[in-house]
């Protein structure tokens, strides 16, 4: 599907779901938000079952609401909510959702080609995720993996026509061509970057890379006084989010500025309810780029003269 993976998202909301629909969506950070807002947007019926940021949602909830609401059609859930970096059970809550025999969506945007996803392990009707993430082609169109059987039970229910997932699986089918102007420079930057991925061993072998990006960085983040926001056994290979320092000393706009002129760009936090800034490890990035940044920021910590205590 053209443009940012928000858009094949809308496909799959716009498109999967029924005019008598209603759809579940499990909420601990921004991205599980979106789709909620989205499918409010289109006037879908919702629930939703929302936690707090570094808090893993609780299956016996789900399971209770699902037998309580027959109405519930649809389930989505973010696999890695890249407000934070911690990673959803998705396996786990697609058991529940395949024995209240409803249908599964995940948003796997920031973490498929770089951790493993059974989709039948998974029960996974649904999955999207884009170009230019962890598969580390450049932006420009998304994708959708969807069960056929499922998929191919959808028609009429689109609400958009340039969003129709169902139209544009059968048009790419029929003549292998997109139904609207194609994301030519992208496809054919997508193509060498699963040659690449392949080279790189696969989906395990990029999950090693990421996995030593990130260990690298909270040593060496930690080494300088930084603590991160999530415990570990929640904490992904993908972004990881650090608490801003105490010292009143530390802005982060200025921490920001001074690692962009050292060129690192870094993410502002997203977290609700406390102060934290995000770094991103996924893309052509190496242990030695992590550890050339660890060193721009301690220069930078120099320069504005905090220190990272807690
Ligand atoms: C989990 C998740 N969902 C959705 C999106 C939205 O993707 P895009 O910005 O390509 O529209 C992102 C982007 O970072 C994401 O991480």
């Amino acid at each position: 599907m053209q443009g940012s993976g928000t858009f094949s998202l809308e496909s799959v909301v716009s498109s999967a779901i029924p005019p008598d629909g209603k759809l579940l969506v499990i909420i601990n950070g921004a991205y599980g938000q979106r789709i909620l807002q989205m499918a409010r947007i289109l006037k879908i019926d919702t629930d939703s079952l929302a936690y707090q940021e570094d808090t893993l949602p609780d299956l016996d909830q789900i399971d209770r609401t699902l037998a309580a609401d027959p109405r519930i059609t649809h389930v989505a859930v973010v696999h890695c909510e890249t407000t934070t970096g911690i990673i959803n059970p998705i396996r786990e809550i697609g058991r529940i959702v395949r024995k209240h025999k409803r249908i599964y969506f995940v948003d796997a945007m920031s973490s498929f080609g770089a951790i493993p996803v059974s989709l039948g392990e998974c029960e996974i009707d649904y999955l999207v995720s884009s170009a230019n993430k962890c598969i580390e082609g450049v932006p420009g169109f998304g994708f959708i993996l969807a069960r056929t059987s499922v998929l191919k039970a959808t028609e009429g229910y689109a609400r958009s026509l340039s969003l129709d997932l169902l139209a544009q699986w059968k048009g790419l089918e029929g003549n292998g061509q997109f139904r609207f102007t194609p994301p030519t420079h992208s496809l054919i930057a997508f193509r060498q970057a699963l040659q690449e991925l392949e080279d790189e061993g696969g989906v395990e072998g990029r999950n090693r890379r990421y996995a030593r990006n990130h260990q690298v960085l909270i040593e060496g983040m930690r080494s300088l006084g930084f603590s991160e926001y999530l415990p570990a056994s929640q904490q992904g290979p993908i972004i990881t989010s650090f608490r801003y320092p105490r010292d009143p000393k530390f802005s982060f706009e200025e921490f920001y500025r001074l690692l962009n002129d050292r060129h690192y760009v870094i993410y502002p936090g997203k977290v609700s309810h406390a102060d934290c800034f995000r770094i991103g490890h996924i893309g052509r990035i190496f242990e030695s780029d992590v550890r050339d940044l660890l060193a721009a920021i301690r220069d930078v910590m120099h320069e504005m003269g905090f220190k990272a205590e807690f």
